[in-house]
């Protein structure tokens, strides 16, 4: 059985601690937090867990989670480093998306192999997100051996990793960003614009919710190319422009961005003569989305 210590016990932490020790594979040694309160209560969560006061009282362990929030990582792994409580050899890795395990250096000057482990999961209240974990993509990146180790642990748990290169980590973070909160602002783009056209806002919802989840369905299906549909895969210039003529200020400048990128991506659905004519309309900014064209 290996042992695992997590400094920084909150919504992460406290979930991931505790479906290791659930796997029956994994036993949490300790948990730190800045408030002892919320490490006694973390240990409480996880079961049978030491809660400790400071980096000094940590036990040895196999592996060690530091799951504060990502600005605090790079001071925490200072902290570790200076205490000498990580052996070499042993696992050191944190649960930030954006950031890469560089922020563990010091550590890995120490001889710990250091990694990062991010669950594409939201742990916004731990016992559901217990009971809903299994089946998560967790993205690895870091030392060869320490991402070996944690895909052991991620299949533990019921997760499924995969592998990311550290100069990766921006993009993969900055996919995940516009994938789910640019959708919400796209809700709440063509909510506005609804609204604005004199439908109630409940009904607006209602509209806008089943075709949302259609067209998502169809761009995850078949391809975002050959789900698109709607007046700028048809070349419809004058379309376009009406609805450039009844949006605000805002709404109009988003609506140009995203009709650029859209004329990209109809590609080769659309001829040389309406492409042009629909860069002209939506105004003369670049706008793409990769090389497709
Ligand atoms: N939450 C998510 O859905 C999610 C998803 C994927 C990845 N992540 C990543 O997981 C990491 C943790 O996020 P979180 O949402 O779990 O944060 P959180 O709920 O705010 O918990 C952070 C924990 O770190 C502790 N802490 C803060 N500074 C500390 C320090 N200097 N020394 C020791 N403990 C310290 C806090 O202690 P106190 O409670 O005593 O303040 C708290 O227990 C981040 O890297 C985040 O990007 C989170």
């Amino acid at each position: 059985m290996l042992s695992l210590n997590i400094v920084g016990a909150g919504r992460l932490g406290k979930v991931l601690g505790r479906l290791a020790q659930d796997s029956g594979r994994y036993r949490v040694a300790a948990v730190l937090c800045r408030e002892r309160a919320h490490a006694l209560e973390a240990a409480a969560f996880i079961g049978a867990v030491q809660a400790v006061d400071t980096l000094t009282d940590l036990p040895p362990a196999d592996l060690t989670l530091v799951a504060v929030p990502d600005g605090a990582i790079a001071a925490v792994a200072q902290a570790l480093a200076e205490a000498k409580v990580v052996r070499p050899g042993t696992v050191v890795f944190h649960a930030s998306g954006a950031c890469s395990s560089a922020l563990l250096t010091p550590l890995a000057q120490q001889g710990a192999q250091v990694a990062s482990l991010h669950p594409a999961f939201s742990f916004a209240e731990p016992e559901r997100a217990r009971q809903t974990f299994a089946g998560s993509l967790c993205a690895l990146e870091g030392e060869a051996l320490a991402c070996e180790r944690l895909a052991q642990l991620v299949a533990a748990i019921g997760g499924e990793a995969f592998y990311l290169p550290g100069e990766g980590k921006a993009g993969y973070h900055a996919a995940l960003s516009i994938a789910s909160n640019y959708l919400v602002t796209l809700v709440a783009l063509a909510e506005g614009v609804a609204i604005q056209a004199g439908i109630e806002p409940a009904v607006a919802r209602c509209l806008l919710g089943a075709l949302m989840r259609q067209s998502l369905d169809n761009a995850l299906a078949l391809g975002p190319e050959a789900a698109l549909t709607g007046p700028i895969v048809r070349g419809d210039v004058a379309t376009v422009a009406s609805h450039l003529a009844v949006l605000e200020p805002e709404q109009g400048d988003l609506y140009r961005a995203l009709g650029q990128a859209t004329v990209t991506l109809a590609g080769a659905r659309l001829d040389a003569v309406q492409k042009q004519a629909l860069r002209e309309e939506l105004g003369s900014g670049e706008w793409g989305v990769g090389s497709r064209e």
